[in-house]
């Protein structure tokens, strides 16, 4: 386990997490290495002895000293801007080992991912295609590149983060892809390398992700017999991981059904997991500001709000929360709130803890999509982040400064 209590007090790995927020502050982000190994080994055991890629997708968790980890333990990259690609070579990432997604890349974007080597950009329209086509003429190269197809597959999840049903902005429509690689196969600029898929976020079900490899895989067979051989077949990412209550199935029975479907392929399997690698390695350290006892709720007003992380004012999301240590205090059934200026603004609610002021909580799995969709609403420096590895402690990233937020502002005459 890389977060349990061991003597009334939470650790991470060795460290005990009062510990940590008592050198680097909160609200505070403390990530365990043991934990992204271990969930990345998950996936490179169940991938063993098949031509393969784990391509991490950079925008659960972008922080360098995570990508550098990953980079080091033979991981590829998922990524979607230039921002983030910038990322990933800072970090000692490959970029031929990078794959390139989301719908509306820029030419400069384009341009600079070319010039890196990039391994694939995924396409998801006919009029990117024409774009980069062009990029990669004007710079007298050949783009390697797969279509995202939408295999109109429901993943079974929550409406804002499934990408694989026809009426999302995701992907070519099944329907128009074989169309669109006759095309792409013809264009001077374009090389055709793969094909991918991505049905959604926090699946707990393998059977939609094994149908979508499926469908992917038949369309391989299809632009096989046209002519158009193709080098890899990318299956998406999406796995999903517990935070309350849900039973996803385990990484390698998601693999394994995957791989059952492609038993015998000659194209190398692409993954692209980010969740699944870093979500239950990170905990969103907050201490208690006030007890706030209303006529119909009691609050627990903490030192982390909605832009630190946004996930349950965004989509509901429920994150467990723990005290760092056991409390005298009585319990009570609290919402746990920000102090920003909007009633969205909480972490958990309803929840049944014994706090007092001053204490300190952990919000639980906020590996995920926490600092990578943090903000600076109402002006709130963004968070420190800590990798812990065994009994050290790592800042891999220093808190902000009020002054880090306006230096990039100017006031006219
Ligand atoms: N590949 C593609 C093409 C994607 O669009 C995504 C995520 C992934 C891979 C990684 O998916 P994962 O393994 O992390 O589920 N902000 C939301 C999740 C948005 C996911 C967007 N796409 C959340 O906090 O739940």
């Amino acid at each position: 386990m890389s977060h349990a209590y061991r003597n009334g007090q939470l650790h991470a790995e060795q460290v005990a997490l009062e510990e940590v927020a008592r050198r680097f502050g909160t609200p505070l982000y403390v990530y365990s290495r043991a934990a992204i190994e271990a969930a990345y080994g998950e996936y490179a055991r169940a991938l063993a002895g098949r031509a393969s890629m784990i391509c991490y997708s950079v925008k659960a968790n972008s922080s360098l000293a995570i990508l550098a980890l990953l980079a080091r333990l033979g991981a590829g990259f998922d990524i979607v801007s230039g921002g983030e690609l910038a990322r990933v070579l800072a970090a000692g990432g490959s970029p031929a080992r990078t794959l390139f997604s989301g719908v509306g890349k820029s030419e400069v974007e384009i341009r600079l991912a070319l010039e890196h080597g990039i391994g694939c950009l995924n396409i998801e329209s006919e009029a990117e295609l024409a774009r980069v086509d062009a990029v990669a003429r004007r710079l007298g190269r050949r783009a390697p590149i797969a279509l995202r197809v939408n295999p109109d597959i429901d993943a079974r999840t929550h409406p804002y983060i499934s990408t694989g049903l026809r009426e999302n902005k995701f992907g070519i429509d099944h329907g128009d892809a074989e169309r669109l690689y006759r095309h792409a196969a013809s264009l001077k600029g374009i090389e055709v390398v793969g094909i991918g898929c991505h049905i959604g976020s926090q699946l707990t079900i393998s059977a939609p992700f094994a149908e979508a490899a499926g469908r992917i895989a038949a369309l391989a067979d299809r632009l096989r017999a046209a002519g158009i051989a193709l080098r890899h077949i990318d299956i998406g990412g999406g796995i999903g991981i517990r935070y309350q209550s849900e039973t996803p199935e385990p990484i390698g029975r998601f693999l394994e059904s995957a791989l059952a479907v492609l038993a015998g392929r000659e194209e190398s399997v692409i993954v692209d997991p980010g969740r699944s690698i870093v979500g239950n390695a990170g905990v969103l350290l907050t201490r208690v500001e006030f007890v706030k006892r209303g006529a119909q709720h009691s609050f627990l007003v903490v030192d982390a709000a909605m832009n630190d992380l946004i996930r349950p004012a965004l989509y509901g999301a429920w994150h467990e929360v723990r005290s760092v240590r056991d409390s005298a205090a009585p319990e009570a059934v609290y919402d746990v709130v920000g102090p920003v200026c909007e009633s969205a603004d909480f972490l958990a609610k309803g929840r049944r803890l014994k706090v007092a002021e001053g204490d300190l909580l952990a919000v639980m799995s906020a590996g995920a999509y926490g600092m990578s969709m943090s903000s600076n609403y109402n002006s709130r420096p963004r968070a420190a982040e800590v990798l812990i590895d065994g009994d050290a402690m790592h800042l891999v990233r220093r808190r902000e400064s009020v002054q880090d937020l306006f230096a990039h502002e100017a006031i006219p005459g």
